[in-house]
């Protein structure tokens, strides 16, 4: 189509190129000046064709138009293009890696690069470095081909752009970064085969190696994640999402890491068979650990798991609750709160308490008793004042609970009377030669005229008091009573110490004012004295 410009082009060039230059092309650019009447040549070139390139820069600058000229015209005859005379449509510098990076390093040919030139084959000549730019100024060209090179560095994505009628690309064999070129909408139209070992796309060998992990990585990490489940689940269930634990469950392991192994710091109780640990779960509880050790039969351990079952179902403010259990072959553990109070022991004969305490002590053991009656009868306590704890909101909390042989009734009942004749005298029946028998009888014999003999003095009640404190010795003797068949109910206790503990109430605002008073507190201290 613009075969008279280029003709008229090219005739200059080929005359030029012919008459004046042997050897190379460097050496005929440096030496080569336009000829005078280049400037109207190529004014008259742009009237008849705009569209050539130069024509259109800021300044026309005659030396390089000239230069670029003479390159094309070498470049043309090099790529073989069958008519250089006329115009050109391929630059090829396929397998010349000698010849290639001088042409490129014409930064003024690309400027103006030829429109007729469609296809550009820089592939196989040695090409180092970053992407060359400069050739996409040809950006109407329909085919590119930079393969079997050793281009690194980031591939110029955006360049691409304006390169609207690229049909065919080969990046092939190059080591560009990686690059995110397939997300490019302007490169889906080029399917993989352009992108071979380019390093643009993950190439087939790191295929080939992804794939390979990903079919033996996959299986061995389910495995290991499924071995490391398993380890957790015996042994660490703590560590799994609350989904997965086991609910009341302890392994060996946690106890382990709750009590510093076991350490002599967390031991609060040793003896024989049982140890008693103070320890810290992963959720920061504390907990206070009964061990016993010791193997037993496979149906004893059976028996054991039953009876912890029902024990971390019981839910009491006065029951101290029970958090699970641990059982291998040869030893049981059981699980509690951690209580940090003292035993109702320890509280009586270390602070004195005032009557109106001990009396809300009794209520609440005896709340603990009736809700295990009524809702588990099966399980049994110890109650004793030593074994019954003080929680920090003064609240007694029964602890040491065992499921199966039943205690009779009458054995609670008698239990509960020693407890409360221990709280209201603050004497222990081992003190006694005769132990429990002891102790009721020392209480009988100054029943009911010597009463202040045994009654605790150092709770110092007033009269009115201490005819609540003789009404509690009472009860303690019904319920101790082996004479008698029919011993109190719970109920009736219950109903028997809130009464009470309520008049106490009505006295007790009375009774301190009148401690403040100096009559009755003399009387007060003279009344303990001769009780002494
Ligand atoms: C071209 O040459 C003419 C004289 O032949 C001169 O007047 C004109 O300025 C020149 N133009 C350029 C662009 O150099
Ligand atoms: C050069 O500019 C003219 C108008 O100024 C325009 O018609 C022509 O397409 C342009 N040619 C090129 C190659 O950009
Ligand atoms: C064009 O190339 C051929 C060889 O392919 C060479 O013989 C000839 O001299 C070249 N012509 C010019 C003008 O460079
Ligand atoms: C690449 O060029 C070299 C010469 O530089 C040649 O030996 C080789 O065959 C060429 N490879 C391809 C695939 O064209
Ligand atoms: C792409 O080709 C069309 C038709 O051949 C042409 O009109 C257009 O200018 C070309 N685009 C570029 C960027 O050269
Ligand atoms: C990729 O595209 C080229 C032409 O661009 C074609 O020859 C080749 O068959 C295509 N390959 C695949 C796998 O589609
Ligand atoms: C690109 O070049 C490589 C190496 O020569 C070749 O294997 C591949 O098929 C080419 N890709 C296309 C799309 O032609």
């Amino acid at each position: 189509m613009a075969s008279p410009r280029f003709l008229l082009l090219f005739t200059t060039l080929s005359l030029t190129v012919s008459s004046a230059i042997s050897g190379s092309v460097v050496e005929d650019l440096a030496n080569l000046q336009p000829p005078s009447d280049f400037n109207t040549t190529i004014m008259k070139n742009c009237q008849h064709n705009p569209s050539l390139r130069y024509c259109n820069s800021s300044s026309m600058d005659l030396k390089e138009i000239f230069k670029f000229t003479i390159v094309a015209s070498h470049l043309c005859n090099e790529s073989k293009n069958p008519n250089c005379v006329h115009s050109f449509d391929h630059i090829d510098l396929r397998n010349r890696p000698k010849m290639a990076p001088l042409y490129l390093s014409y930064s003024f040919f690309w400027k103006y690069c030829p429109l007729t030139v469609l296809s550009i084959d820089l592939s196989n000549i040695s090409l180092k470095g970053s992407f060359p730019k400069e050739v996409i100024c040809c950006d109407q060209i329909q085919a590119l081909d930079l393969s079997l090179n050793g281009l690194t560095g980031e591939f110029p994505i955006e360049s691409f752009a304006p390169l609207t009628n690229l049909t065919f690309l080969n990046l092939s064999y190059n080591y560009f970064s990686e690059s995110k070129i397939s997300d490019s909408q302007f490169f889906k139209r080029f399917n993989d085969s352009s992108f071979i070992h380019s390093g643009i796309l993950p190439s087939d060998r790191n295929y080939t190696i992804k794939a390979i992990l990903l079919l033996v990585g996959f299986p061995i990490s389910v495995i290991l994640m499924a071995v490391c489940f398993g380890w957790l689940c015996f042994q660490r269930p703590d560590y799994l999402p609350r989904m997965f634990q086991r609910k009341h469950k302890f392994t060996p392991s946690m106890l382990r890491a709750a009590t510093n192994g076991f350490s002599r710091k967390n031991q609060m109780v040793r003896s024989e068979g049982v140890e008693i640990y103070k320890g810290t779960l992963r959720d920061s509880t504390q907990v206070r650990i009964e061990i016993y050790r010791g193997c037993i039969s496979r149906e004893k351990r059976k028996e054991f798991v039953e009876e912890c079952k029902v024990l971390v179902e019981l839910c009491h403010k006065n029951l101290v609750q029970v958090l699970g259990w641990c059982r291998t072959r040869n030893q049981r553990a059981i699980v509690t709160e951690w209580t940090d109070g003292e035993t109702i022991e320890m509280w009586l004969s270390g602070s004195a308490p005032p009557w109106k305490q001990r009396l809300k002590i009794l209520i609440g053991v005896v709340d603990g008793m009736r809700y295990l009656q009524e809702n588990w009868p099966e399980v049994v306590y110890d109650l004793r004042i030593n074994s019954v704890l003080l929680a920090d909101n003064h609240e007694p909390i029964l602890s040491r609970f065992q499921v199966g042989d039943q205690y009779s009734n009458n054995k609670k009942i008698h239990k509960f009377g020693i407890f409360l004749l221990e709280i209201i005298t603050n004497r222990r029946s081992q003190e006694f030669e005769r132990g429990e028998a002891g102790l009721i009888e020392h209480v009988r014999d100054n029943y009911p005229e010597n009463l202040h003999k045994v009654i605790d003095a150092r709770m110092k009640l007033p009269e009115n008091m201490f005819d609540q404190a003789k009404h509690g010795i009472e009860l303690g003797l019904m319920c101790t009573d082996q004479s008698i068949s029919k011993h109190p109910s719970l109920n009736q206790i219950s109903h028997m110490i809130n009464k009470v503990y309520e008049s106490c109430l009505e006295l007790a605002p009375q009774n301190h004012k009148r401690s403040h008073g100096d009559g009755v507190v003399g009387k007060d201290s003279s009344n303990g004295e001769s009780r002494l």
